[in-house]
């Protein structure tokens, strides 16, 4: 097996693009692959300053080291979610890739990790609002997670903030959407939605990488990281739309790719016209009188985001550790 570009022996193949790359092509190939996405979905351009949430999984600390390898101003944003020794080992991974590959590297800005814990911040975390809720943890994580970093990044002045979702994330994610037609999320399921209605630019540079690649990747430049599912996963219907597009990968080799840019050139300006506005993206929004963030209020018409309700449910209940929730949910 031959480096398709320096004929050196390679270290992985990409059966996609029926390509083999040595280490250093291979590495090139990942940045080069990120900076043709964001140029392509106007994502970013150089000098505007870039939020990325870490979550010390592999795609989000490739994504970090990429950026600063590409020369931008990127710091990082970790939420400790309270998902016991998960979150705790998780944290860890991420403020030690900040000390030896953030804060040490030459750059002409001091780029740095913001960290927010949901127990610090706001007395409560992801297994206990599930609990509180009766709902699936993801809810509330998801929930606390997409307002964190909307305000983060609002508040900090970043022009864009970036997660670390990859091709096998957002083709699972269409899958599922197309399954069920849930046709509103067909019409915001995009890999850059520009700043509007007081929420930032968020954008997704990783959608030509598969999640082997980002761990190829993270591998290669000697990047440690979680490698263990969430704990509160198991069931989660995200986990089988990925192995049901797995088979066909294997089987068809760019099936995965073709069928989310296929998407994405074809039909994702159809879903995005006729998509009927709903109060929570239209110019109908207010600011939450808790906490400032656009909102559509509560059901009784409060104006009151669902953050804000959340945490303020979930706010000071006894503790629920991880373990037992799981029992309980059994
Ligand atoms: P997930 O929803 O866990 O697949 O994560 C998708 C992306 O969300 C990751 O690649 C990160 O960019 C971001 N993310 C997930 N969890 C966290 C976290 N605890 N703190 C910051 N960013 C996160
Ligand atoms: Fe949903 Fe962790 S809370 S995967
Ligand atoms: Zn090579
Ligand atoms: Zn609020």
């Amino acid at each position: 097996m031959k480096c398709r570009v320096c004929r050196e022996s390679a270290v992985i193949d990409i059966r996609r693009h029926n390509a083999n790359f040595c280490a250093d092509h291979f590495l090139r190939y990942c940045r080069d692959q990120v900076e043709r996405t964001m140029k392509e979905f106007s994502m970013a351009t150089p000098g505007d300053r870039v939020l990325v949430a870490v979550s010390g999984g592999k795609d989000s600390l490739a994504l970090w080291d990429i950026l600063l390898e590409l020369g931008y101003e990127a710091d990082g944003l970790y939420i400790g979610l309270g998902i016991g020794d998960y979150s705790d080992v998780s944290g860890n991974y991420v403020r030690d890739f900040t000390s030896s590959f953030v804060a040490n590297r030459e750059s002409e800005h001091a780029n740095s990790l913001i960290e927010i814990g949901l127990r610090d911040s706001y007395d409560y975390d992801v297994p206990t609002a599930a609990d509180v809720t009766g709902r699936a943890p993801c809810s509330a994580c998801g929930l606390s997670k997409r307002h964190l970093f909307d305000r983060a990044a609002h508040d900090g002045g970043y022009d864009v903030l970036m997660t670390g979702h990859n091709l096998d994330d957002e083709a699972a994610v269409l899958y599922g959407n197309v399954m069920r037609w849930q046709v509103d999320y067909l019409a915001r399921q995009r890999p850059m939605l520009p700043a509007e209605n007081g929420f930032p630019k968020k954008a997704k540079p990783l959608v030509r990488l598969s999640e082997r690649e980002t761990a190829a990747y993270c591998v290669l430049r000697g990047i440690d990281y979680q490698v263990e599912e969430c704990p509160m996963a198991a069931g989660n219907r995200h986990l089988e739309y990925k192995h049901a597009l797995a088979a066909s990968e294997e089987a068809s080799p760019g099936m995965k790719q073709a069928f989310y840019f296929g998407y994405l050139r074809e039909a994702a300006d159809l879903f995005e016209q006729s998509a009927v506005r709903t109060p929570d993206d239209g110019p109908g929004l207010v600011p939450c009188e808790s906490c400032g963030s656009p909102t559509s209020g509560d059901p009784n018409g409060q104006p009151r985001c669902a953050f804000c309700r959340l945490s303020q449910r979930a706010a000071g209940a006894d503790p629920v550790p991880v373990e037992l929730l799981k029992t309980k949910r059994r």
